[in-house]
């Protein structure tokens, strides 16, 4: 086994265990699949292959803290959870920072009007590796499991469709307009092409499933 598949192993054996019941679309299944996302950026795009799948395997820790504590816990907050999670992991110290900036920064999107840019490229594929998994099939579920887990409305019909500035902070109107305001165009605001190629059968789902909801909740036919 290589020392990426070994790392993986190790901390897969401690996240199960700390995402066991989670049920807000943040799961050990999100974890995976933003990990096969940054594997497969990675080919394309280049970085350092260790710092991107530990970032990305390990990226959402703050989701867990706020689960426990019934609050939104921003990244940041949980970096010395993560540094304890990767502590052991053969990893530089250099590597092991880098991580913990990715983690940081995985949230900031280019339509939050606040936050850093990032410019590594090890960063740019961790976010675009989550942000991958909030657009398309799996992401319309998530959408909803998040909604059910925070007492959300599935759709208010009174409230026009809107693009505001995004922060995970605050809950959209609804979860259909949660799928208009962020899944709808974020496969836009990727960091790399090749991101953004993936994002386009994954957007043209979202925005067909939006349409013939409204239009099933209306009955227009
Ligand atoms: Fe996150
Ligand atoms: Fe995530």
């Amino acid at each position: 086994m290589n020392e990426i598949n070994c790392m993986i192993s190790a901390l897969r054996l401690k996240l199960t265990k700390l995402f066991e019941g989670e049920k807000s679309g943040h799961s050990i299944d999100h974890l995976e699949r933003t990990l096969n996302y940054a594997l497969c950026l990675q080919k394309k795009e280049g970085g350092d292959v260790k710092v991107i799948a530990v970032a990305a395997y390990v990226h959402d820790i703050h989701r867990i803290i706020g689960w426990h504590e019934n609050r939104f816990c921003p990244p940041e907050q949980s970096l010395n959870m993560v540094s304890e999670l990767i502590d052991d992991l053969p990893l530089t110290p250099k590597q092991k920072e880098h991580v913990l900036y990715a983690v940081c920064h995985h949230e900031e999107y280019a339509f939050s009007g606040e936050g850093v840019t990032v410019t590594d490229v090890e960063s740019k594929i961790v976010q675009d590796a989550d942000n991958l998994d909030a657009i398309g099939a799996i992401a319309i579920i998530r959408s909803f499991k998040y909604g059910m887990a925070h007492s959300m409305k599935e759709y208010d019909p009174d409230i026009q469709f809107y693009f505001s500035d995004y922060n995970e902070n605050t809950n959209d109107k609804s979860t259909i307009h949660h799928l208009y305001n962020k899944s709808l165009r974020l496969g836009s605001y990727l960091n790399t092409k090749t991101a953004r190629d993936i994002a386009v059968e994954k957007t043209k789902l979202t925005k067909d499933f939006i349409e013939l909801y409204v239009k099933e909740f209306n009955c227009e036919f």
